[in-house]
Protein backbone atom coordinates (compact mmCIF):
# COMPACT_ATOMS: atom_id res chain seq x y z
CA UNK A 1 0.00 0.00 0.00
CA UNK A 2 1.44 3.54 -0.55
CA UNK A 3 2.12 5.85 1.82
CA UNK A 4 -0.22 8.57 0.78
CA UNK A 5 -3.75 7.66 1.77
CA UNK A 6 -5.70 8.01 -0.83
CA UNK A 7 -8.89 10.44 -0.57
CA UNK A 8 -11.15 7.45 -0.29
CA UNK A 9 -9.25 5.74 2.55
CA UNK A 10 -8.97 9.68 4.33
CA UNK A 11 -13.18 9.74 4.27
CA UNK A 12 -13.47 6.58 5.72
CA UNK A 13 -10.83 7.07 8.35
CA UNK A 14 -12.94 10.12 9.23
CA UNK A 15 -15.98 8.97 9.15
CA UNK A 16 -15.08 5.77 11.27
CA UNK A 17 -13.59 8.15 14.02
CA UNK A 18 -16.68 10.27 13.92
CA UNK A 19 -19.21 7.70 13.92
CA UNK A 20 -17.16 5.86 16.88
CA UNK A 21 -16.70 9.30 19.09
CA UNK A 22 -13.11 8.00 19.30
CA UNK A 23 -11.36 11.70 17.66
CA UNK A 24 -8.57 12.34 19.80
CA UNK A 25 -10.03 15.76 20.50
CA UNK A 26 -12.75 14.12 22.64
CA UNK A 27 -10.33 13.23 24.95
CA UNK A 28 -9.21 15.16 27.65
CA UNK A 29 -6.18 14.48 29.33
CA UNK A 30 -2.68 13.32 27.60
CA UNK A 31 -2.74 10.03 29.26
CA UNK A 32 -6.29 10.31 27.42
CA UNK A 33 -4.79 11.51 24.28
CA UNK A 34 -1.95 9.02 24.37
CA UNK A 35 -4.41 6.32 23.99
CA UNK A 36 -6.13 8.05 21.37
CA UNK A 37 -3.05 8.06 18.89
CA UNK A 38 -2.04 4.36 20.18
CA UNK A 39 -5.73 3.61 18.64
CA UNK A 40 -5.77 5.49 15.59
CA UNK A 41 -1.63 3.55 14.87
CA UNK A 42 -3.02 0.26 15.72
CA UNK A 43 -6.02 0.90 13.01
CA UNK A 44 -3.72 2.02 10.38
CA UNK A 45 -1.59 -0.70 10.87
CA UNK A 46 -4.75 -3.12 10.41
CA UNK A 47 -5.99 -1.52 7.39
CA UNK A 48 -2.54 -1.97 5.95
CA UNK A 49 -2.12 -5.15 6.45
CA UNK A 50 -5.51 -5.91 5.26
CA UNK A 51 -5.31 -4.72 2.12
CA UNK A 52 -2.45 -7.45 2.04
CA UNK A 53 -4.07 -9.84 2.95
CA UNK A 54 -6.95 -9.65 0.14
CA UNK A 55 -4.15 -10.59 -2.28
CA UNK A 56 -4.64 -14.69 -3.34
CA UNK A 57 -2.22 -14.78 -6.49
CA UNK A 58 -5.04 -14.81 -8.48
CA UNK A 59 -6.41 -11.62 -10.65
CA UNK A 60 -10.11 -12.54 -10.58
CA UNK A 61 -10.48 -13.46 -6.48
CA UNK A 62 -8.22 -10.39 -5.81
CA UNK A 63 -10.85 -8.40 -7.78
CA UNK A 64 -13.86 -10.20 -5.74
CA UNK A 65 -12.62 -10.50 -2.72
CA UNK A 66 -11.19 -6.34 -2.68
CA UNK A 67 -14.53 -5.34 -3.90
CA UNK A 68 -16.58 -5.10 -0.52
CA UNK A 69 -13.28 -4.55 1.25
CA UNK A 70 -12.61 -1.63 -0.94
CA UNK A 71 -16.30 -0.19 -0.80
CA UNK A 72 -15.96 0.72 3.06
CA UNK A 73 -17.25 -0.09 6.52
CA UNK A 74 -17.21 0.65 9.89
CA UNK A 75 -14.15 -1.55 11.18
CA UNK A 76 -15.78 -1.65 14.36
CA UNK A 77 -14.69 -5.22 15.27
CA UNK A 78 -10.87 -4.54 15.09
CA UNK A 79 -11.57 -0.99 16.79
CA UNK A 80 -12.57 -2.95 19.30
CA UNK A 81 -9.80 -5.76 19.83
CA UNK A 82 -7.37 -2.66 19.80
CA UNK A 83 -9.35 -0.42 21.87
CA UNK A 84 -9.28 -3.91 24.44
CA UNK A 85 -6.20 -4.15 23.65
CA UNK A 86 -4.95 -1.17 25.70
CA UNK A 87 -5.37 -2.68 28.77
CA UNK A 88 -2.54 -4.78 27.86
CA UNK A 89 0.64 -4.20 26.12
CA UNK A 90 -1.11 -2.40 23.45
CA UNK A 91 -0.90 -2.93 19.82
CA UNK A 92 1.49 -5.81 19.92
CA UNK A 93 1.78 -7.73 16.19
CA UNK A 94 -0.53 -10.68 17.25
CA UNK A 95 -2.94 -7.87 18.12
CA UNK A 96 -2.57 -6.71 15.10
CA UNK A 97 -3.12 -10.21 12.92
CA UNK A 98 -6.28 -10.78 15.46
CA UNK A 99 -7.51 -7.79 14.79
CA UNK A 100 -7.62 -8.20 10.94
CA UNK A 101 -8.64 -11.84 10.92
CA UNK A 102 -12.09 -10.22 13.05
CA UNK A 103 -12.37 -8.13 10.06
CA UNK A 104 -11.66 -10.32 7.49
CA UNK A 105 -14.57 -13.11 9.64
CA UNK A 106 -16.89 -10.30 8.84
CA UNK A 107 -16.48 -9.60 5.59
CA UNK A 108 -17.00 -13.24 4.58
CA UNK A 109 -20.30 -13.54 6.44
CA UNK A 110 -21.23 -10.23 4.21
CA UNK A 111 -20.61 -11.84 1.02
CA UNK A 112 -22.36 -14.78 2.37
CA UNK A 113 -25.15 -12.88 4.37
CA UNK A 114 -26.24 -10.85 1.09
CA UNK A 115 -27.04 -13.96 -0.83
CA UNK A 116 -28.98 -15.31 2.10
CA UNK A 117 -30.35 -12.00 2.15
CA UNK A 118 -31.39 -11.47 -1.51
CA UNK A 119 -29.44 -7.93 -1.06
CA UNK A 120 -29.24 -5.55 -3.76
CA UNK A 121 -26.68 -3.14 -2.01
CA UNK A 122 -23.85 -3.20 0.44
CA UNK A 123 -21.11 -0.87 1.07
CA UNK A 124 -23.28 1.69 -0.94
CA UNK A 125 -22.42 -0.42 -3.77
CA UNK A 126 -24.41 -2.97 -5.32
CA UNK A 127 -23.56 -6.60 -3.54
CA UNK A 128 -21.22 -9.08 -4.95
CA UNK A 129 -23.65 -11.54 -5.91
CA UNK A 130 -25.54 -9.12 -7.96
CA UNK A 131 -22.42 -8.19 -9.87
CA UNK A 132 -21.03 -11.98 -10.36
CA UNK A 133 -23.55 -14.17 -9.25
CA UNK A 134 -23.68 -16.31 -6.11
CA UNK A 135 -21.56 -19.20 -6.95
CA UNK A 136 -18.35 -16.22 -7.22
CA UNK A 137 -20.32 -14.32 -3.75
CA UNK A 138 -19.91 -17.64 -2.00
CA UNK A 139 -16.35 -18.84 -3.19
CA UNK A 140 -15.16 -14.91 -2.43
CA UNK A 141 -16.67 -15.22 0.96
CA UNK A 142 -15.15 -19.02 1.33
CA UNK A 143 -11.73 -17.69 -0.03
CA UNK A 144 -11.76 -15.10 2.75
CA UNK A 145 -13.05 -17.43 5.66
CA UNK A 146 -10.06 -19.43 4.88
CA UNK A 147 -7.74 -16.20 4.69
CA UNK A 148 -8.99 -15.85 8.26
CA UNK A 149 -8.36 -19.01 9.23
CA UNK A 150 -4.49 -18.69 8.00
CA UNK A 151 -3.66 -15.57 10.33
CA UNK A 152 -5.51 -17.08 13.18
CA UNK A 153 -3.85 -20.36 12.99
CA UNK A 154 -0.42 -18.14 13.13
CA UNK A 155 -1.60 -16.95 16.51
CA UNK A 156 -1.79 -20.42 18.11
CA UNK A 157 -4.39 -23.14 19.33
CA UNK A 158 -6.54 -20.98 21.72
CA UNK A 159 -6.75 -18.17 18.68
CA UNK A 160 -7.54 -21.29 16.50
CA UNK A 161 -10.53 -22.20 19.39
CA UNK A 162 -12.18 -18.86 20.11
CA UNK A 163 -12.59 -18.34 16.20
CA UNK A 164 -13.98 -22.14 15.57
CA UNK A 165 -16.22 -21.79 18.60
CA UNK A 166 -17.26 -18.34 17.19
CA UNK A 167 -17.38 -19.08 13.38
CA UNK A 168 -19.63 -22.29 14.66
CA UNK A 169 -22.14 -19.80 16.24
CA UNK A 170 -21.95 -17.67 13.42
CA UNK A 171 -23.25 -20.31 11.16
CA UNK A 172 -25.88 -21.78 13.80
CA UNK A 173 -27.20 -17.68 14.14
CA UNK A 174 -27.75 -17.74 10.52
CA UNK A 175 -29.50 -21.53 10.04
CA UNK A 176 -31.61 -20.14 13.33
CA UNK A 177 -32.66 -17.42 11.54
CA UNK A 178 -33.08 -19.00 8.28
CA UNK A 179 -35.43 -22.06 9.93
CA UNK A 180 -37.29 -20.03 12.13
CA UNK A 181 -38.21 -20.86 15.94
CA UNK A 182 -39.63 -24.47 16.40
CA UNK A 183 -43.25 -24.87 17.54
CA UNK A 184 -42.69 -24.58 21.36
CA UNK A 185 -40.59 -21.53 21.03
CA UNK A 186 -40.82 -18.38 22.14
CA UNK A 187 -40.23 -16.33 19.16
CA UNK A 188 -38.67 -13.37 20.63
CA UNK A 189 -36.53 -15.13 22.85
CA UNK A 190 -35.52 -17.61 19.55
CA UNK A 191 -34.72 -13.95 17.40
CA UNK A 192 -32.43 -12.72 20.35
CA UNK A 193 -30.55 -15.97 20.43
CA UNK A 194 -29.87 -15.63 17.12
CA UNK A 195 -28.75 -12.40 16.95
CA UNK A 196 -26.37 -13.12 19.93
CA UNK A 197 -24.91 -16.31 17.74
CA UNK A 198 -24.85 -14.51 14.57
CA UNK A 199 -23.72 -11.04 15.85
CA UNK A 200 -22.54 -10.98 19.26
CA UNK A 201 -19.88 -13.86 18.93
CA UNK A 202 -18.00 -12.22 16.79
CA UNK A 203 -17.94 -8.50 18.60
CA UNK A 204 -17.62 -10.79 21.88
CA UNK A 205 -14.29 -12.32 19.76
CA UNK A 206 -12.96 -9.32 18.87
CA UNK A 207 -13.08 -7.94 22.57
CA UNK A 208 -11.31 -10.88 24.16
CA UNK A 209 -8.43 -10.99 21.74
CA UNK A 210 -7.60 -7.50 22.43
CA UNK A 211 -6.93 -8.92 25.82
CA UNK A 212 -5.55 -11.95 25.00
CA UNK A 213 -3.04 -11.30 22.54
CA UNK A 214 -2.12 -7.89 24.06
CA UNK A 215 -1.60 -10.59 27.83
CA UNK A 216 -3.87 -7.83 29.55
CA UNK A 217 -4.49 -9.28 32.96
CA UNK A 218 -6.63 -12.79 32.31
CA UNK A 219 -9.31 -11.84 34.84
CA UNK A 220 -10.24 -9.18 32.04
CA UNK A 221 -11.28 -11.48 29.54
CA UNK A 222 -15.01 -12.76 30.86
CA UNK A 223 -15.97 -8.98 31.65
CA UNK A 224 -14.92 -8.27 28.25
CA UNK A 225 -16.55 -11.27 26.21
CA UNK A 226 -19.68 -10.66 27.81
CA UNK A 227 -19.52 -6.70 26.95
CA UNK A 228 -18.90 -7.83 23.44
CA UNK A 229 -21.84 -10.07 23.49
CA UNK A 230 -24.53 -7.72 24.79
CA UNK A 231 -23.75 -4.82 22.49
CA UNK A 232 -23.49 -7.24 19.98
CA UNK A 233 -26.62 -7.83 20.45
CA UNK A 234 -27.80 -4.09 21.07
CA UNK A 235 -26.02 -3.33 17.39
CA UNK A 236 -27.83 -5.93 15.79
CA UNK A 237 -31.12 -4.54 17.05
CA UNK A 238 -30.11 -0.80 15.93
CA UNK A 239 -29.57 -2.90 12.66
CA UNK A 240 -33.01 -3.90 12.47
CA UNK A 241 -34.22 -0.67 13.08
CA UNK A 242 -32.16 0.66 10.05
CA UNK A 243 -33.14 -1.55 8.10
CA UNK A 244 -36.84 0.19 8.68
CA UNK A 245 -35.44 3.44 8.68
CA UNK A 246 -32.07 3.93 7.11
CA UNK A 247 -31.17 6.21 3.64
CA UNK A 248 -29.34 3.78 1.27
CA UNK A 249 -26.96 6.92 1.29
CA UNK A 250 -26.16 6.37 5.07
CA UNK A 251 -26.44 2.63 5.27
CA UNK A 252 -25.20 1.44 2.36
CA UNK A 253 -28.33 -0.87 2.08
CA UNK A 254 -31.46 -0.68 1.19
CA UNK A 255 -34.48 -0.63 3.13
CA UNK A 256 -36.34 -3.11 4.19
CA UNK A 257 -34.33 -6.00 2.88
CA UNK A 258 -34.44 -8.12 5.76
CA UNK A 259 -38.42 -7.76 6.09
CA UNK A 260 -38.54 -8.46 2.33
CA UNK A 261 -36.34 -11.66 2.51
CA UNK A 262 -38.66 -12.67 5.36
CA UNK A 263 -36.59 -12.11 8.60
CA UNK A 264 -38.81 -11.52 10.94
CA UNK A 265 -36.98 -8.77 13.23
CA UNK A 266 -37.98 -7.86 16.30
CA UNK A 267 -39.98 -4.98 15.63
CA UNK A 268 -42.36 -7.33 13.26
CA UNK A 269 -42.16 -10.23 16.02
CA UNK A 270 -43.74 -7.33 18.57
CA UNK A 271 -45.94 -6.39 15.89
CA UNK A 272 -47.01 -10.27 15.43
CA UNK A 273 -47.43 -10.41 19.48
CA UNK A 274 -49.35 -6.65 19.87
CA UNK A 275 -51.68 -8.14 16.66
CA UNK A 276 -53.31 -11.18 18.18
CA UNK A 277 -55.69 -8.32 20.07
CA UNK A 278 -54.71 -5.27 18.00
CA UNK A 279 -56.51 -5.20 14.93
CA UNK A 280 -54.36 -2.05 13.79
CA UNK A 281 -51.13 -4.06 14.27
CA UNK A 282 -52.83 -7.11 12.51
CA UNK A 283 -53.66 -5.29 9.24
CA UNK A 284 -50.17 -4.05 8.83
CA UNK A 285 -48.80 -7.33 9.67
CA UNK A 286 -51.13 -8.67 6.42
CA UNK A 287 -49.39 -5.63 4.68
CA UNK A 288 -45.77 -6.32 5.46
CA UNK A 289 -46.45 -10.19 5.02
CA UNK A 290 -47.35 -9.75 1.62
CA UNK A 291 -44.29 -8.05 0.83
CA UNK A 292 -42.29 -11.03 1.46
CA UNK A 293 -40.39 -12.52 -1.37
CA UNK A 294 -41.88 -15.62 -3.51
CA UNK A 295 -45.56 -14.19 -1.77
CA UNK A 296 -48.21 -13.98 -3.85
CA UNK A 297 -47.89 -10.50 -5.23
CA UNK A 298 -44.12 -8.89 -6.93
CA UNK A 299 -45.92 -6.38 -8.83
CA UNK A 300 -44.47 -2.37 -9.00
CA UNK A 301 -47.47 -1.48 -7.29
CA UNK A 302 -47.16 -4.27 -4.82
CA UNK A 303 -43.25 -3.24 -4.26
CA UNK A 304 -44.86 0.32 -3.28
CA UNK A 305 -47.44 -0.96 -0.92
CA UNK A 306 -44.69 -2.58 0.56
CA UNK A 307 -42.41 0.68 1.02
CA UNK A 308 -44.97 1.70 3.02
CA UNK A 309 -45.91 -0.35 5.26
CA UNK A 310 -42.53 -0.68 5.82
CA UNK A 311 -42.41 2.84 7.14
CA UNK A 312 -45.62 2.77 8.93
CA UNK A 313 -43.46 -0.27 11.18
CA UNK A 314 -40.90 2.36 11.14
CA UNK A 315 -43.27 5.04 12.70
CA UNK A 316 -45.23 2.19 15.28
CA UNK A 317 -44.78 2.21 18.90
CA UNK A 318 -42.74 -1.74 18.45
CA UNK A 319 -39.97 0.52 16.45
CA UNK A 320 -39.66 2.40 20.22
CA UNK A 321 -39.67 -0.33 21.82
CA UNK A 322 -36.77 -2.06 19.83
CA UNK A 323 -34.48 0.72 20.36
CA UNK A 324 -35.16 0.63 24.17
CA UNK A 325 -34.15 -2.89 24.18
CA UNK A 326 -31.20 -1.88 21.98
CA UNK A 327 -30.17 0.40 25.04
CA UNK A 328 -30.94 -2.31 27.48
CA UNK A 329 -28.77 -4.46 26.08
CA UNK A 330 -26.10 -2.05 25.54
CA UNK A 331 -26.51 -0.60 29.63
CA UNK A 332 -25.87 -4.51 30.48
CA UNK A 333 -22.88 -4.66 28.29
CA UNK A 334 -21.92 -1.24 29.79
CA UNK A 335 -22.89 -2.47 33.30
CA UNK A 336 -20.11 -6.05 32.75
CA UNK A 337 -17.26 -3.64 33.18
CA UNK A 338 -17.42 -2.77 36.12
CA UNK A 339 -14.48 -5.15 37.29
CA UNK A 340 -11.85 -3.05 34.73
CA UNK A 341 -10.07 -0.35 36.56
CA UNK A 342 -10.85 3.37 35.67
CA UNK A 343 -9.47 4.78 33.12
CA UNK A 344 -9.60 5.61 29.26
CA UNK A 345 -10.05 2.43 28.41
CA UNK A 346 -13.16 1.79 30.46
CA UNK A 347 -14.01 5.02 29.13
CA UNK A 348 -13.84 4.69 25.82
CA UNK A 349 -15.05 1.27 25.51
CA UNK A 350 -18.60 3.02 27.49
CA UNK A 351 -18.01 5.44 24.92
CA UNK A 352 -18.10 3.04 21.90
CA UNK A 353 -21.49 1.32 23.56
CA UNK A 354 -23.48 4.40 23.86
CA UNK A 355 -22.23 5.11 20.31
CA UNK A 356 -23.21 1.59 18.89
CA UNK A 357 -26.73 2.45 19.84
CA UNK A 358 -26.81 5.66 19.16
CA UNK A 359 -25.35 5.32 15.09
CA UNK A 360 -27.43 5.49 12.05
CA UNK A 361 -25.28 3.86 9.55
C1 LIG B 1 -23.22 -5.46 9.28
O1 LIG B 1 -22.16 -5.14 10.14
C2 LIG B 1 -23.72 -6.81 9.63
C3 LIG B 1 -24.21 -6.89 11.02
C4 LIG B 1 -23.74 -7.76 11.84
C5 LIG B 1 -25.24 -5.99 11.45
P1 LIG B 1 -21.52 -3.72 10.15
O2 LIG B 1 -22.59 -2.68 10.34
O3 LIG B 1 -20.40 -3.71 11.13
O4 LIG B 1 -20.97 -3.59 8.68
P2 LIG B 1 -19.80 -2.72 8.07
O5 LIG B 1 -18.55 -3.49 8.28
O6 LIG B 1 -19.78 -1.38 8.75
O7 LIG B 1 -20.16 -2.62 6.61
C1 LIG C 1 -25.80 -9.71 9.58
O1 LIG C 1 -27.12 -9.87 9.60
C2 LIG C 1 -25.07 -10.88 9.00
C3 LIG C 1 -24.20 -11.60 9.90
C4 LIG C 1 -24.06 -11.36 11.15
C5 LIG C 1 -23.47 -12.72 9.33
P1 LIG C 1 -28.10 -8.97 8.75
O2 LIG C 1 -28.51 -9.66 7.51
O3 LIG C 1 -29.20 -8.57 9.67
O4 LIG C 1 -27.21 -7.70 8.44
P2 LIG C 1 -27.29 -6.65 7.27
O5 LIG C 1 -28.43 -5.73 7.59
O6 LIG C 1 -27.47 -7.39 6.00
O7 LIG C 1 -25.98 -5.92 7.35
MG1 LIG D 1 -28.41 -9.04 5.54
MG1 LIG E 1 -28.97 -11.68 7.22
Amino acid sequence: MSSQPSAQQLRRRHKLKSTLGLGETLFASADERRFALALEDGLRLVEDGLLKEMTFADNLADVTARYLFEAGGKRIRPTLALLTAQLGLGNTPEVVVAAQAMEITHLASLYHDDVMDDAEVRRGVPSAQSVWGNSVAILTGDLLFARAGRLIASLGQRAVQLQSITFERLCLGQLHETIGPEPDDDPIEHYLQVLADKTGSLISAAAQVGVIFAEAPEEFQEPLREFGEKIGVAFQLIDDVLDLSGELEETGKTPGTDLRSGVSTLPLLYLRRQAIDDPDAAALVTRLDRGVQGGPVASASASAEFTAAVADLREHEVTRATLDEAHRWAHEGVAALSPLPDGPVRTALTRFADTLVERSN
